[in-house]
């Protein structure tokens, strides 16, 4: 027998504001087939006046606490995949915990921007495999939006706002594929990308937030290779193969690349969570928000296996194979 790290519960929470492609065309020298063309997105939801990262993921986790049926005071871990934190310190985490109640457990944020929720779950799952934790908060959150240099139209149209939730259970399983729950998970890192996609700027360096930066090619290639191989990683190390596969459920960054990377491993495009064209790359946040509503409307069914995975800024990349 083995402690698995069951998905029981997915929730989702998005800024009421939509902004279309057409409404940016009007701010900056864009177009929305420019756009539609080359990324998929149509629209992105952006965070209003006061909308904070922590009032995203409380959202986030509140709506996969409902749905997993368990008390925000039964939680006993949360880790908040976020590369846009409320303020510096503390932690956005811990600014959730005090709303949900369950006030002396461990929260505390992670940082691998788009891997970030992949990082995150990876890091719960150990802790619920050492037996660390039992019921364990997961979220990805952004608001991108306040780190976008607006001028700047080869950025600034790719991203947007929101957060997702999972909430994971120790479980006993049988150690074998069929057991519910994490399979496998594997992250990598390459620290000398650092400046094909970054913030120009931090606490410790210029004392200002920043705007990010994106050699946006450079990414895009390096973008397809990282992420099949990753996932190929997964496959080895569980012994399936890419027909075993229900779901795919990448991070959300460009549709060329979901596409490119479903090719590259012979998925079959019905079977990938495409969210890219309405909230655009919400970062550490595509992921849940994707996998939130796969589950919702029905697609992912419980004893389904699903593949996610990211890559982002470090450069960081990842992958979790998941049985539901
Ligand atoms: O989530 C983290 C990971 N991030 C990613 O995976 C992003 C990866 N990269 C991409 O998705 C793509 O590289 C982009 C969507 C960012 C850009 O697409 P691209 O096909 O690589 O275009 P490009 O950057 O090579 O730019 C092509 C042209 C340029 O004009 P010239 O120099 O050829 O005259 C740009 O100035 O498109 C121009 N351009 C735009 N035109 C209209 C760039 N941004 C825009 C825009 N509207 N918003």
């Amino acid at each position: 027998m083995v402690i698995r790290s069951v998905i029981v519960g997915t929730g989702a929470c998005l800024p009421e504001r939509i902004v279309t492609n057409a409404e940016i065309s009007r701010m900056i020298d864009t177009t929305d087939e420019w756009i539609v063309e080359r990324t998929g997105i149509r629209q992105r939801h952006l965070a209003g006046d006061g909308e904070k990262t922590s009032d995203l993921a409380l959202g986030a986790a509140r709506n996969a606490l409902a749905a997993a049926g368990v008390d925000g005071r039964d939680v006993d871990l949360i880790i908040l995949a976020t590369a846009t934190p409320d303020q510096t310190f503390p932690a956005t985490a811990a600014a959730v915990q005090r709303e949900l109640g369950c006030v002396g457990i461990p929260a505390f944020d992670l940082q691998a921007v788009c891997s970030g929720f992949v990082y995150a779950l990876t890091v719960a799952d150990n802790f619920i495999k050492a037996g660390q934790a039992r019921t364990a908060l997961v979220i990805g959150a952004e608001t991108f939006s306040r780190i976008l240099d607006w001028t700047d139209r080869g950025t600034c149209v790719l991203f947007g706002d929101g957060a997702g939730a999972v909430v994971l259970k120790a479980e006993q399983g049988e150690g074998t594929t069929d057991d519910r729950g994490i399979l496998t998970t594997h992250l990598h890192a390459d620290g000398r990308q650092n400046d094909l996609l970054y913030v120009d700027g931090g606490p410790s360096s210029t004392g200002t937030t920043g705007h990010l930066r994106m050699h946006g090619r450079e990414v895009f290639r390096h973008a397809v290779v990282n992420l099949a191989a990753v996932v190929q990683e997964a496959l080895e190390a569980t012994g399936l193969t890419s027909d075993d596969i229900d779901w795919l459920v990448p991070h959300q960054a460009n549709k060329r690349i979901l596409d490119g990377t479903a090719k590259k491993l012979g998925i079959s495009p019905d079977k990938v969570v495409v969210t890219v064209d309405r909230h655009a790359n919400t970062s550490a946040a595509s992921i849940p928000l994707a996998l939130a509503e796969a589950v919702a409307d029905g697609r992912i069914q419980p004893g389904q296996l699903v593949l996610l995975e990211a890559m982002g800024g470090g450069f960081t990349w990842g992958s979790a194979l998941v049985r539901m």
